[in-house]
């Protein structure tokens, strides 16, 4: 089971949307999904059709109640969620002086079973809930808008990555920066994908997600872009984009083996 964060410290930027559209992607070739939904703004939950009201996340990581009791279905089968809800507003602060504070999604993960990838949305800050998830990750995956300010807070980010890395986690590694809403009409956007690749020759995946706005439609039909416009160039795009991920994450697999020898 792989533990696949998405982060970005900026808001706006597709991390839910890719959550959710590379996950149910991922169900197509195959794959039993579970997404977390650690954002208080609970994007991927209404995304995905599911209340906002139910228990979640918050009795999983706060509470320490057991993981499986909260994982539900959704409009596709095999890729769960953990919801996110209204008590997730103050989780942030909850969770500061509680033992452990770092570990309560690690913890809470370990319990899990039956899935092939846990995919974990965050909320757009580097404070205790990305924190949480970057210490429980096996790999990042960092969406990145193509827009002016895109390589602004991406070197933090990735210093972020590595702290955790040195002193809460050391399987944690960067995978992939994702360019979402390329628009290749637009000058600008295609400068900053080039201006992103060149800084992350290495890190920045092929496929690119386009500016659609079937993707900016899609959450309010409860659905992921894979089954609300199935032949859409967007839902496309999450497929290959599931195809790369595979691919990069069978590729470092010896790296991580050699690791832990
Ligand atoms: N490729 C795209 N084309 C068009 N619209 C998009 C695309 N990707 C995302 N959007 C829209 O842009 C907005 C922001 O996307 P999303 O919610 O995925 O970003 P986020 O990084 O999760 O935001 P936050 O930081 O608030 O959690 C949403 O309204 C979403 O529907
Ligand atoms: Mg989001």
């Amino acid at each position: 089971m792989t533990f696949l964060v998405v982060a970005n410290q900026k808001g706006g930027v597709g991390k839910t949307t890719t959550a959710i559209s590379l996950g149910a992607a991922m169900v197509e070739r195959g794959s039993r999904i579970l997404l977390i939904d650690l954002d208080p703004q609970a994007n991927a939950t209404s995304g995905l059709g599911v209340s906002k009201s139910r228990d979640g996340v918050y009795s999983v990581i706060v509470k320490e109640q057991p993981i499986a009791q909260y994982a539900v279905k959704t409009s596709v089968a095999n890729l769960d969620l953990v919801p996110s809800g209204a008590d997730m507003a103050g989780a942030e602060v909850e969770l500061v002086p509680l033992m452990a504070r770092e570990f309560r999604l690690r913890r809470a993960l370990k319990e899990v079973a039956g899935y092939d990838m846990v995919i974990i949305d965050c909320p757009p800050s580097l404070g205790l809930l990305t924190v949480n998830a970057l210490a429980a990750g096996d790999v990042v995956l960092v969406p990145v808008q193509c827009e002016y300010y895109a390589l602004e807070g991406l070197a933090q980010l990735l210093e972020t990555i590595g702290a955790v890395r040195e002193r809460l986690n050391e399987r944690l590694d960067a995978l992939a920066i994702v360019l979402t809403m390329e628009d290749r009409r637009n000058r600008l956007s295609m400068e900053v994908a080039e201006e992103v690749r060149k800084h992350f020759p290495q890190l920045v995946a092929h496929t690119h997600i386009p500016r659609t706005v079937r993707l900016a439609e899609a959450p309010s039909h409860g659905k992921p872009i894979t089954l609300y416009d199935p032949a859409s160039r967007a839902a496309e795009a999450y497929r290959e984009l599931a195809r790369e991920i595979e691919s990069r994450l069978r590729s470092r697999q010896p790296i991580a083996l050699a690791g832990s020898a």
